[in-house]
Parts: C-alpha cells; structure tokens; sequence
C-alpha cells in the first residue's frame, strides 16, 4: 500500500510542477510583445538656451504648465518631493545646472522610475519645464522630502 501512495504523490507533484512552470514560462513573452520600444527625438539644447527661457516670462509660465500636469503627481505640486526627489533644495543627484536638468528630463533615469520625457515632450517643452524646475530651486518646503545626493552652490 505504502509504495504505492508515495508513487502516486510523486505523479501528483511531477504534475504540478509542470503546470507551474508552464505558466511561469508564458507571462514574460505576453508583457514584452506588450511594450514597445520607443526612441528618443533626437534633440540638442545648450547651456545659453536654457538661460534665455529663465528670463523668458512665457516660457516660465508653459513650463509650470508642464510641470502641473507631467511631473507635479511625483514631485509634489511645490516641487517638494514625493516618489521623484525634492526639486527646491541645494541637493541634486544628476546635477542642479539647468542644462543638466533638461539633460535629466531629456534622458529619464532608467530603473529609478524617471521617464525619459525626451520621448513624450517637445523639445520646447522640456526647455520649458526644465526652466520652471531651475526657477524652484531655493524655494521653502515644510515638511518637503528631505534632500538626496550631493549639495551644489547654486549657479549664478
Ligand atoms: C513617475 C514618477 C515621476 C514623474 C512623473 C517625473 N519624475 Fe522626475 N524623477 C523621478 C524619480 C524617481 C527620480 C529620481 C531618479 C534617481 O533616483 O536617480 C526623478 C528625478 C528627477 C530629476 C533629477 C533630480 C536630481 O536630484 O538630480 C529631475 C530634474 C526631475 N526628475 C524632473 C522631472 C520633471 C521636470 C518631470 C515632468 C516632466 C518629472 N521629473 C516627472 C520620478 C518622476
């Protein structure tokens, strides 16, 4: 009786394992067909530009505009910091400078849950936006997510 029973529960974990493996080989193919692959519009912008929107009244306003509706859900609506890091303090882990933040923007950082906005955005609006981030810097934020990476002096 005995050898029996342990033949039969064998046959029963052989079965299992196959249907477990089965399904876990399916899932992975399904989401990859799922996600396209997109390219970056190629885009060049300089230090000089992004200087010019800082002092471009319009610019600044179509940037906050961006900013409310792309980016405020992970910054916080002040720049403050949520899921993204605090965008008003001195500290920076990709660079403080406005053209390294439009770089950032540009770019994404993949992994860490930035989207790499140079596929979703107009090169005009990444100027805009990176312009209004720049602008926040200084700002107060009680109670803002406390800062990350390394201090910076802020640019003239
Ligand atoms: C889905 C969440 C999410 C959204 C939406 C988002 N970000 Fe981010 N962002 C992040 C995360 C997470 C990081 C930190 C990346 C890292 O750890 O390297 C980050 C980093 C950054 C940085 C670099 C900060 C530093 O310390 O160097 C900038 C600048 C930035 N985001 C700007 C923006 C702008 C502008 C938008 C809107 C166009 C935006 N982000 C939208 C999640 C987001």
């Amino acid at each position: 009786m005995e050898p029996r029973l342990s033949h039969h529960a064998a046959l029963c974990i052989l079965t299992l394992t196959f249907f477990t493996a089965s399904c876990q080989n399916k899932a992975p193919t399904e989401v990859k067909t799922e996600t396209p692959v997109q390219e970056l519009k190629p885009v060049t912008f300089t230090a000089e530009d992004l200087k010019e929107n800082l002092k471009n009244k319009e610019a600044m306003t179509k940037g906050r505009g961006v900013y409310s509706a792309k980016c405020a859900s992970c910054h916080g609506g002040s720049g403050e910091g949520g899921i993204g890091p605090n965008l008003c303090d001195d500290f920076w882990l990709h660079g403080g400078l406005p053209n390294q933040i439009a770089t950032t923007v540009y770019n994404g950082v993949k992994d860490k849950g930035m989207i790499p906005w140079g596929q979703i955005l107009t090169r005009e609006e990444i100027l805009q936006v990176a312009s209004y981030v720049a602008s926040l810097r200084g700002k107060s934020t009680p109670g803002g997510k406390p800062p990350q990476g390394t201090k910076e002096e802020r640019p003239q």
